[in-house]
């Protein structure tokens, strides 16, 4: 059965028309006025809404082992509380084991999104460098459709890398057509600033953001570009928090370099405050990594993101609930780093960029759709209303609202770090493969309707990957 989703306005991040669109099983198959439809297709009306590409949120971690415990949300909890945000895609990070084969963690996750309701891919980290993940570099993405690579400079002791692996594992994705994405803090400068903080009784949450400040992220923000200008791979910087990590960033855009950069709604939304309460619970659920930043930071961010300087908004989501977060009771380099946030990704970056006037409606699918999908090689596949597209749509309401509660959330956890907080800019309906996955606050998600996406390298013809 076809979908009709009439009398909207299409909002492309090219161009905004008003027109009917047609979803005939998985894609889209016309777009006009007046479309003739079969009988017995159903009908959403979009009358005083805008139609948009569906979102894509291009960094999670579902039922990730981190810090000595799963995250919450797992592929089925995360994809459909992402629907009920409007998000159609995600890719998440896999993070093989250090040492393990980068194949055999594909294939953890692989298993492991089978329950998606929505569809995904993956960045496979590389974590460490021999001549066995160089060749299964290559595997990963010519056989998988993955050419992505995450890197992590910071976890010390857990994933970590080091400059000599990043070197040669940005080198090999290059040759491979890939792009590497980097997790930019000083991890060195992380441990010997937690071992100084709890040294002098410092164990707390406000131990977290003083362990990791400024000069922890730009510095490793600056080297890793000067890593990826060396062998020239394409570099994408994922949770940039700090007006100076963005900077850098801005100077190698405007030298000529390759290199994207993600802002997290979350960091667009939430300043360093809340680590400041009593409440050991209520700070807690604030650690995540980069830390909330002054509000300036915050501000540096949206300027950023309006002069395209950041191309990306994500939401990094990772789970934990309360109980999780009390391992880091008497140390605070304990507490689960991670907070939530693909359900209300799409509805901050209305609420504080559209309806501020910072952003335009087709700079919103920008960075919430296209931009990521152009980035990492799905596009037009994905991030395009049009004929020939997946047929992952968000029927957005501009103007209606919602108050973020843990008590109303689809996330998988017993606080949001959102808690309270009214945006106006909320999805009234979400289309997934064809699907109805939410409709006026009802959330239809179905556990396993999503599938695997595969990407095309860099340098590689759109067809040759979609034969
Ligand atoms: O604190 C965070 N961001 N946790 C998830 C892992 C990561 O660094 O992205
Ligand atoms: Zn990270
Ligand atoms: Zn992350």
């Amino acid at each position: 059965m076809g979908i009709l989703i009439k009398n909207g306005t299409v909002v492309n991040a090219h161009q905004t028309l008003s027109a009917d669109v047609y979803c005939d099983a998985d894609k889209i198959t016309a777009i006009g006025k007046d479309l003739e439809v079969p009988a017995g297709t159903q009908i959403i009306d979009a009358d005083g809404k805008l139609v948009m590409p569906g979102g894509i949120d291009p960094h999670t971690h579902f039922e990730l082992l981190f810090m000595g415990t799963v995250s919450r949300d797992d592929f089925f909890s995360g994809t459909a509380a992402g629907l009920a945000g409007g998000t159609t895609t995600t890719i998440d990070m896999c993070i093989p084991d250090p040492g393990q084969s980068l194949l055999e963690g594909v294939s953890v996750w692989k298993q492991r999104a089978e329950k998606a309701a929505a569809d995904y891919s993956f960045h496979v980290a590389v974590s460490s460098w021999s001549t066995r993940v160089s060749e299964e570099m290559g595997e990963v993405v010519k056989t998988h459709g993955i050419p992505s690579f995450k890197h992590f400079m910071a976890y010390k002791g857990a994933y970590m890398v080091d400059d000599e692996a990043m070197l040669h594992s940005f080198a090999r994705a290059r040759e491979l057509g890939a792009i590497v994405n980097v997790h930019c803090e000083n991890g060195d400068a992380v441990a010997y600033l937690q071992a100084d903080l709890l040294r002098r009784g410092v164990t707390g949450p406000e131990g977290h953001p003083l362990s990791r400040p400024i000069e922890v992220e730009a510095e490793a923000t600056n080297r890793v570009i000067s890593i990826a200008q060396i062998t020239k791979t394409p570099l994408y910087i994922v949770h940039v928090s700090c007006k100076e990590a963005l900077e850098a960033v801005s100077r190698a855009r405007l030298s000529g370099q390759k290199v994207y950069a993600e802002a997290l709604g979350a960091h667009l939304t939430i300043d360093d405050s809340v680590y400041k309460s009593a409440d050991f619970d209520e700070a807690a659920g604030f650690v995540m990594s980069p830390p909330f930043r002054s509000k300036g930071h915050c501000q540096a961010l949206w300027n950023g993101l309006q002069a395209g300087h950041i191309q990306v908004v994500a939401s990094d989501h990772v789970t934990f609930n309360k109980e999780q977060k009390r391992m880091g009771r008497d140390n605070f380099a304990a507490i689960p780093n991670g907070t939530g946030g693909i359900e209300d990704r799409m509805s901050l970056v209305w609420d504080g960029g559209v309806r501020r006037g910072l952003l335009s409606p087709e700079e919103f699918v920008a960075v919430t759709s296209a931009n990521a999908a152009k980035i990492y090689n799905m596009w037009p596949r994905k991030g395009l209303v049009a004929p020939g597209a997946d047929a992952d749509i968000v029927v957005w309401d501009p103007h209606a609202s919602k108050t973020i509660s843990a008590k109303t959330h689809n996330h998988a956890t017993d606080f949001s770090i959102f808690e309270g907080r009214t945006v106006t800019g909320i999805p009234s309906a979400t289309v997934a493969r064809g699907r109805i996955a939410y409709l006026n606050g009802q959330l239809r998600a179905e556990r396993g309707a999503g599938r695997l996406v595969k990407r095309y390298a860099f340098g590689v013809a759109y067809a040759a990957n979609h034969a």
